[in-house]
């Protein structure tokens, strides 16, 4: 019998209304939409606005759509596994919350934090969950409220974020279909060109981390830049290789969206053109976690089972990744 894979089954996205162009931007921070568009390919970012409201919203309106479009209850979600940088609360697990908000009461869920390869990480590890064959249905949710770590007076990080996420439904296939391989990777010393300065155990939150703008994102962009364009081009190379793809044989590479010209780097390194590139950072930005179900649900009607898809991302930590699947419908 041919082997258990995990298999996307479904995906669905949810982004907020409010759209925060570049034009609006440059009123905010010395900056222009000429300067933005050129440097990252970003052309406007949706902000959630609505007071009170977290990370779980979007994971909710997601999770929510695929059950609709795959005709299942809530209930029969074994796990739910969220990826976020920006969760409701620091504890308990957004995914909890997102769980309890759509009446997953057979669930048990938990977040991964890995920020921009977040998605990535978590869809290794709840594949991993199916592949076993413990589980029959795992979400995975890669969501971010990044207007909440944002410092829309730092002209070098609010231009880039924005709010929003996806989720996908992992299920077993044993026709081919799925997930084949990964490369997962971590370097704990990328963590001092991309982190946020206070609020966690090391700075706890006081009146003099608030003074001193420490609850927002200080990144470091063109050391990042550096790490990402090598990163996650030589995870997507190596994956391509050791599976023994040409470029022909794939048909997707659905990217993070940190920067287009990161994204144009990894294509121009695995011989792909660019329109089997999936790109929509102009209308998003980075969504951190959210980027890469953005792309899979902008994409869906275009990719056909059997399709081979690439997914890659790179972020914070450093953590980078690739995943080789077959698209399953
Ligand atoms: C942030 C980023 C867009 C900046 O682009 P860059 O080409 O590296 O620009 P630099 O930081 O070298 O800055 C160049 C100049 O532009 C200026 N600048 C920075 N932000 C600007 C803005 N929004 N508008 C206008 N000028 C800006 C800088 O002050 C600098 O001016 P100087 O030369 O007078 O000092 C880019 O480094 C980047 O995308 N980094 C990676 C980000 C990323 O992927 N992060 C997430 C990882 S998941």
């Amino acid at each position: 019998m041919e082997k258990i894979r995990a298999a996307i089954t479904a995906v669905h996205a949810w982004v907020p209304d409010y759209v925060l162009n570049n034009h609006e931007i440059a009123t905010m921070v010395d900056t222009n939409d000429e300067w933005i568009q050129s440097r990252t390919g970003i052309k406007e970012r949706r902000i959630l606005k609505e007071a009170g409201v977290g990370t779980s919203k979007i994971g909710v309106e997601s999770v929510n759509g695929i059950l609709k479009k795959r005709g299942i209850k809530a209930e029969e979600i074994d796990l739910l596994i969220c990826a976020t940088t920006t969760p409701d609360y620091v504890f308990p697990a957004t995914a909890n919350v997102i769980c309890d908000m759509i009446g997953a009461k057979n669930a048990f869920g938990y977040d991964v934090s890995a920020a921009c390869s977040g998605f990535l990480f978590s869809l290794v590890t709840g594949a991993k969950f199916i592949e076993s064959g413990q589980y029959k249905k795992v979400v995975v949710v890669g969501a971010d409220k990044m207007s909440a770590i944002i410092d829309y007076s730092d002209r070098s990080t609010c231009i880039i974020f924005g709010d929003g996420g996806g989720a996908v439904l992992l299920e077993p296939n044993t026709e081919g279909l799925g997930i084949y391989d990964s490369i997962l990777k971590s370097d704990g010393n990328g963590r001092h060109y991309l982190h946020q300065k206070a609020g966690g155990s090391v700075k706890p939150s006081s009146h003099e981390t608030v003074d001193a703008r420490e609850h927002f994102v200080y990144q470091e962009g063109q050391t990042v830049f550096k790490f990402a364009v090598k990163g996650m081009a030589d995870v997507s190379a190596e994956i391509m290789e050791r599976n023994h793809l040409k470029a022909d044989d794939i048909a997707w590479l659905a990217p993070h969206q940190a920067n287009k010209r990161i994204i144009e780097a990894t294509a121009h390194r695995m011989g792909l053109s660019m329109d089997k590139v999936m790109l929509n950072i102009q209308k998003y930005g980075n969504t951190t976690n959210g980027t890469l179900p953005l792309c899979l649900w902008e994409w869906e009607n275009q990719m056909k089972k059997g399709d081979n898809i690439i997914l890659a991302a790179f972020g914070g930590g450093f953590t980078w990744g690739s995943i080789y699947l077959k698209w399953a419908y």
